[in-house]
């Protein structure tokens, strides 16, 4: 069989280039001695048709609105799953048998807790400091402690640095919310699920015990489940870049944090909360549809629109069952899941949203839900990172152990000065 090409028409001929396949989802133009065969290179600014790696973890077909965790759909995962599987699926490769579940988890909770100089890193930051900036900081500090698992050219040492990141995160961003709060930091317990520990170590206090409660526990679960992984995203490219350096995974978990931070990435859902908030009553809403239409406003529905998904997104449809439902067991009302309802109703029947095909995202319902369980927005995007921290070690292991892996460099459509001599200050 030959293998398959496309043709491009330069001034100086014909080039074939390569057409490569993947099991699903569109075939790649293969333009690596594009530069080297013509000189010129291509642009892409936003990546909006560049695949810029190979991977096997995560499949999205964003016209019909499909999420695949190595082949098995999200909605299936949300429901059926939890996130310690998820976890190890995202890393392994395949669903767990029991006993590798078991010890999976049993390793995982071996990592729980955070060197105890750690804890003096949080005196360092103001009380109101935002949960994210105390993020990027602590997970970049892991660097200086854990010295034993920053060989990334060690398998082993890879893979305790993941089953640190991913054991220490719910620590990490509990301390978080703790020291906001001024209350004391309370040590992991490991007789409880990597999600029950979480809210422990969250809503606990060392005066009380603290029983978990199974529903909002699922719930959380869930929530991680959601947001596990999802392919190419803006912070999974900031820590493959970061990694394809060579720096350590700490600082490229770090990196990734950084970037998720964004509104146009996961700080959306701290965004879009605040935003129904804002709007408060389904009679504001059809001001703020008008307000997200006008060019010459930069307000946007936080919550709706995807650079993927020209579809529902399947993680916000699970994603408003399951608000629904928490409200519910737990008997809670929320003026703003009613706001949240209309809303989506109003723009997905407005011509506007229809055309540029905008809908709901995985932040448009996620706050409503956090905010039943008693998290301040602020700690909203800090949950994401939590849970996020599965997929971005999953990439990165898959990056550094992918013979073909280069250091990240992009080039450039120059447009600055051409060479000019200096002038000294007088003279100018
Ligand atoms: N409200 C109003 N208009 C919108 C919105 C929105 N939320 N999103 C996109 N548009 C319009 C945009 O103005 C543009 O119009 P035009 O073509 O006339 O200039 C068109 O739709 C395409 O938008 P874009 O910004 O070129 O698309 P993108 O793929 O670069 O951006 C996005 C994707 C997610 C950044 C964007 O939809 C957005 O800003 N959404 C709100 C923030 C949000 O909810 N982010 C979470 C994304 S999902 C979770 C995650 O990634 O973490």
């Amino acid at each position: 069989m030959t293998a398959k090409t496309v043709k491009l028409t330069t001034e100086g001929g014909e080039i074939p280039l390569p057409l490569l396949e993947g099991s699903v989802g569109p075939d790649v133009v293969d333009i690596r001695k594009f530069y080297a065969d013509t000189g010129k290179f291509t642009y892409d600014p936003g990546f909006t048709s560049t695949a810029s790696c190979q991977s096997a973890i995560t499949y999205i077909d964003g016209d019909d609105g499909i999420l695949l965790h190595r082949g098995y759909p999200i909605d299936q995962l949300a429901e059926k799953s939890n996130f310690m599987e998820v976890a190890y699926l995202l890393l392994h490769g395949d669903l767990p048998k029991q006993k590798e579940l078991d010890e999976f988890s049993y390793t995982i909770s071996r990592h729980t807790m955070l060197h105890e100089q750690l804890a003096t890193f949080y005196r360092g930051f103001r009380r109101d400091a935002h949960p994210m900036a105390i993020m990027c900081g602590v997970v970049g500090a892991l660097s200086a402690f854990y010295h034993d698992s920053t060989d990334i050219t060690d398998p082993q040492q890879r893979l305790i640095a993941s089953h640190r990141l991913i054991a220490k995160m719910p620590t990490i961003a509990a301390m978080a919310f703790k020291y906001s709060i001024g209350q004391p930091f309370l040590y992991p317990q490991n007789n409880l699920s990597y999600t029950g520990n979480f809210l422990r170590m969250t809503f606990g206090v060392p005066a009380e015990t603290y029983d978990v409660n199974p529903i909002i526990e699922k719930a959380m679960d869930r929530i991680f489940v959601l947001h596990a992984d999802h392919e190419q995203n803006a912070s999974t490219s900031t820590v493959r870049l970061a990694g394809s350096s060579g720096a350590n995974p700490f600082a490229c978990i770090a990196a990734g944090i950084a970037c998720l931070w964004g509104p146009a990435h996961g700080g959306a859902n701290e965004a879009a909360l605040n935003m129904l908030r804002e709007i408060g009553d389904v009679k504001r809403i059809p001001e703020y549809i008008a307000r997200a239409k006008d060019k010459n406003d930069p307000f946007r529905l936080m919550g709706f629109g995807h650079r993927v998904y020209k579809n529902y997104d399947p993680r916000a449809k699970v994603m408003q069952q399951t608000a629904e439902e928490v409200l519910k067991e737990l008997k809670l009302t929320d003026p703003v899941l009613d706001v949240a309802r209309e809303l989506e109703h109003i723009a997905l029947n407005d011509a506007y949203f229809i055309d540029k095909k905008l809908y709901p995202n995985v932040d448009f319902y996620s706050g409503v839900i956090l905010n039943a369980i008693g998290f301040p927005t602020e700690m909203f995007t800090a949950l994401f990172a939590l849970a996020r921290t599965v997929g971005w070690v999953a990439q990165w292991n898959e990056m550094i152990s992918d013979p073909e892996q280069k250091i990240g460099r992009p080039r450039q459509l120059y447009v600055g000065a051409t060479q000019r001599d200096y002038v000294p200050v007088k003279e100018r």
